[in-house]
């Protein structure tokens, strides 16, 4: 069903059927373990946006949702980069129970030093649930509570990862042509 048409892309890892499942799962396992709370997801711009609105749909406690963007210094996927945030939430997350939503945990920093600065604001719980994890590549160790699936250490795009801005809209999951 989901034939790639974009030149640049390898083949499909995760199909948008096996996306579709995972996502409905995972939001099966939110939704029992914060049952009789109310959670807030947190989304990181700009990658994680697709992500968190399909699992937002899925999830059956109730839900508020913020954004935070941030920017890395290092545009070179590999070096690792200092991350800062260059747009806050709208709103304190004091007492809440709060859910950082990631496209993908890779080497670790942007995670950590997120969980960092959220933790500094009084959550009553804070965790990460991220679609992609890669754990071959984690340079820092965080502890990511939910993840749809682990990846192997290959440049991937599609379901909110971009490569060069393009393909977030991409249903499924593809590895990119090495080169690429
Ligand atoms: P980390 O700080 O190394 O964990 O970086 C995570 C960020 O790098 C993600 O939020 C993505 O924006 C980006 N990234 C890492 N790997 C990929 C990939 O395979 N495709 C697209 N973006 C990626
Ligand atoms: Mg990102």
């Amino acid at each position: 069903m989901t034939k790639p048409i974009v030149p640049e892309i390898d083949h499909v890892l995760f199909t948008e059927e096996q996306v579709n499942q995972r996502i409905r799962e995972v939001a099966a396992e939110i939704s029992a373990k914060y049952r009789g709370k109310d959670l807030k997801l947190i989304g990181v711009l700009k990658g994680s946006v697709f992500f968190l609105t399909a699992l937002a749909r899925e999830i059956e406690i109730p839900v508020k949702i913020d954004f935070l963007a941030i920017s890395s210094f290092s545009n070179q996927r590999g070096a690792p980069g200092v991350v800062r945030i260059a747009k806050d939430l709208d709103e304190g997350i004091e007492g809440e129970e709060v859910l950082l939503v990631e496209d993908i945990v890779d080497t670790g920093f942007t995670a950590r030093y997120l969980l960092q600065t959220l933790a500094g604001r009084g959550p009553n719980s804070l965790a990460i649930c991220t679609l992609l994890d890669r754990t071959p590549r984690r340079i820092v160790q965080v502890p990511v509570e939910f993840r749809c699936f682990e990846i192997p250490d290959h440049f991937v795009v599609g379901c909110g990862l971009d490569y060069k801005q393009l393909y977030r809209n991409l249903g499924f999951v593809a590895v990119m042509k090495p080169g690429a």
